[in-house]
Order: C-alpha cells, then sequence, then structure tokens
C-alpha cells in the first residue's frame, strides 16, 4: 500500500495526539488492528433495551403501556439534555437558546401527536385490569417531568396556586419551603384525611433531596431564568417568545390535556380506580385551568392566563 502524503499527513497528527498525552501510537495502531468492527444492535443496545418490557399481567395491552412510558422517558431525556446545556452555557446569547428550546418544543411535538397511542391504543378492560397491579406506582412519579419543570422556570411558578395567592410574601420564602409548597404535592394528597398517599411519599423519599438540589442549581440556570438574564433587546426577540410560548402551551396545556384525556377515557367513573389512587381527586388535579402551571408568565396576557386551558379543554374532549 502506498504512504500517500494525505495518510502521512494523518499518521503525523495521530502521533501528535498520543504524544501530548504521553502515549505510544503504535500500541494504538495494533489496537485498531484488532478490534472489531462496530454493529448497529452494540450502538444501540436494541437488545437491552427490548428486554426492558416487564409486565406485571398476561394482558397483552400492558406492553403497549409499559413502552409507552419507556418512550416517554426517553423524549423526556432529550429535553433535559437540551435544559442541562441552557442551564450550564456560559455568556448565553438569544440566539443559543433559540436554538435550544426549538428543540424541545419539537419533542414534545414528537410526545403529542403520538400520545393517541395512550387514549385509543389499548382495550379499556384491559387496562382497568392490569392497573390494579401496578399499585401504588403512577406517573406521578416520573422524576424526569418533575426536573423538566425545575429546569423551566422559578421554583415561585411551580407553587400551589392557592398558597401562592395566600401569601403576599411568597417572594421571600426559601427554596425549602418553597419546596415543601410545590404544587404536585397537592395531587397526591388524600382527599379525606389530607395525608400524603404512598405514592407521594415513596417519590419524596427517593428523589426530594436531588430536586432540591436541582431546584437550587436552577435558580439562575432554568429557562426562564436565562431568559431574564439577557440584555432588552434579546428579551424582546420575537422567534424567542414565540418559541419559549410554544414551549409553555405545549408542557402545560397540550400534553396535560392529552395526558387528562387518557384518565377520562380510563378512569372516569371507575370507583375502584378511585379508590385505589388514594382517594386523591385527578379531575381537580390534571386539568390544566386548575393548576394554572405557567413557566413564563410575563409572556401571556392576563387574559390568556386567565384563560388557560380553558377552550382547550373543551375543545379537546368535545372532540
Ligand atoms: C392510560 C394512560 C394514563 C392514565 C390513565 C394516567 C393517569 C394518571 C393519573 C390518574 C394521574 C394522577 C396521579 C395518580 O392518581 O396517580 C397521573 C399523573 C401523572 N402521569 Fe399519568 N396516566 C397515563 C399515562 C401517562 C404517561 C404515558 C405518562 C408519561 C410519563 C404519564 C405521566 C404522568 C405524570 C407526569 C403525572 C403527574 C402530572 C402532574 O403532576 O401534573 N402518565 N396520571
Amino acid at each position: 500500500m502506498e504512504i500517500t502524503p494525505e495518510i502521512a499527513k494523518k499518521l503525523e497528527l495521530l502521533n501528535e495526539k498520543y504524544q501530548t498525552m504521553g502515549q505510544d501510537m503504535n500500541s494504538y495502531l495494533d489496537g485498531l488492528l484488532y478490534m472489531d468492527y462496530l454493529k448497529y444492535w452494540d450502538y444501540v443496545h436494541t437488545d437491552t433495551l427490548l428486554s426492558l418490557q416487564n409486565p406485571r399481567t398476561n394482558f397483552p395491552d400492558e406492553k403497549i403501556f409499559i413502552l409507552y412510558h419507556q418512550i416517554t422517558e426517553l423524549f423526556f431525556r432529550l429535553c433535559l439534555h437540551e435544559y442541562e446545556q441552557i442551564a450550564d452555557k456560559q455568556n448565553i446569547d438569544a440566539e443559543f437558546l433559540i436554538s435550544k428550546v426549538r428543540r424541545i418544543v419539537h419533542y414534545f411535538d414528537g410526545l403529542n401527536t403520538t400520545y393517541g397511542i395512550m387514549i385509543d391504543g389499548m382495550e379499556k378492560e384491559q387496562f382497568l385490569k392490569f392497573r390494579m397491579a401496578l399499585l401504588p406506582a403512577s406517573g406521578f412519579q416520573s422524576a424526569q417531568y418533575r426536573m423538566i419543570e425545575l429546569y423551566s422556570t422559578d421554583l415561585i411558578n411551580l407553587l400551589n396556586h392557592e398558597y401562592a395567592t395566600k401569601h403576599p410574601a411568597v417572594k421571600m420564602l426559601s427554596a425549602e419551603h418553597m419546596f415543601e409548597h410545590i404544587y404536585w404535592k397537592t395531587g397526591a394528597t388524600e382527599l379525606a384525611t389530607g395525608k400524603k398517599t404512598l405514592t407521594l411519599k415513596q417519590f419524596e423519599e427517593k428523589y426530594s433531596e436531588q430536586f432540591l438540589e436541582l431546584s437550587k442549581k436552577c435558580s439562575k440556570g432554568n429557562v426562564y431564568a436565562r431568559y431574564n438574564s439577557l440584555p432588552e433587546e434579546d428579551k424582546s426577540n420575537p422567534e424567542l417568545i414565540e418559541l419559549l410560548r410554544a414551549l409553555d402551551a405545549n408542557i402545560n396545556v397540550n400534553w396535560c390535556l392529552q395526558h387528562y384525556k387518557s384518565a377520562v377515557r380510563y378512569l372516569q367513573g371507575d370507583p375502584d380506580i378511585i379508590a385505589a389512587t388514594g382517594g386523591t381527586n385527578w379531575q381537580k388535579f390534571l386539568p390544566p385551568r386548575f393548576q394554572k402551571i405557567i413557566f413564563f408568565p410575563e409572556l401571556w396576557t392576563d387574559e390568556e392566563k386567565k384563560e388557560w386551558g380553558k377552550s382547550w379543554v373543551e375543545n379537546l374532549l368535545n372532540s
């Protein structure tokens, strides 16, 4: 084989690379010689991926339920990959924020257009049975969903609405105090007794410390804080504003509504399930018009905030 100038140049560069680290290029060339070719299935870990669906019953549709939750968690991972870069970026500018937020919006588009798999894709009779074998687990315990919320906005915008409006000095509260009143804790409190459900207790035991640490890191690194740190000229960039509004609507209205629709389809009027979810009132917890979680409140008009999720709910549920 002829050693062309191009190959000689590459060898020179390789040699430089290894020398810088005190390594011997020749040994690495031996490694190349013995190394096997990379295969798709090894790179993507297909076998591992396909071995992770372990239904707890024999109802075939339970597999759909597991797979779609896993697909959603992978989409959440894609989102968090972008959120982490937004939080860590030094000297952030509008262009960077636009490119990252656009990707997250895109990922949630993917979730919202496929969520029908959960609404129409399983037999209700099977769902109602296999669901009972999964208690007290719930998508409520998706840590990545909570991380997406913490990476999106200031902790104050995630507070239980009633609590936040009753406490005028809420801005002065510590992160620890605010975290105790984060909106989702009310979604897993028993209506009759006011006690935390087992679902919530177990979730807190595993993740509270990690969430609190993340919320402190995110006080400056969340998307809203990063947006607010931009110069006025960048803050009024119409493309950026449009994308942030799209992100808010995609997560806090569109996804929430699709999800609510699946709960209505399977759980409405089923007393066993209602009892089995620890007596929580999901009808009052899941619809966006009750929670009113808005990541970027200053980017919406008062009218839009007042109507949050309302017309969307009606359109969706009537369709
Ligand atoms: C047939 C499909 C589904 C039904 C019937 C359903 C039902 C519910 C219900 C009733 C709750 C309220 C908490 C509870 O009582 O457990 C809840 C919460 C939740 N579920 Fe689902 N779910 C479904 C699919 C999914 C999927 C695919 C995900 C994806 C990870 C998911 C993620 C969540 C999250 C993040 C919450 C908490 C919502 C919040 O705090 O605002 N769910 N779900």
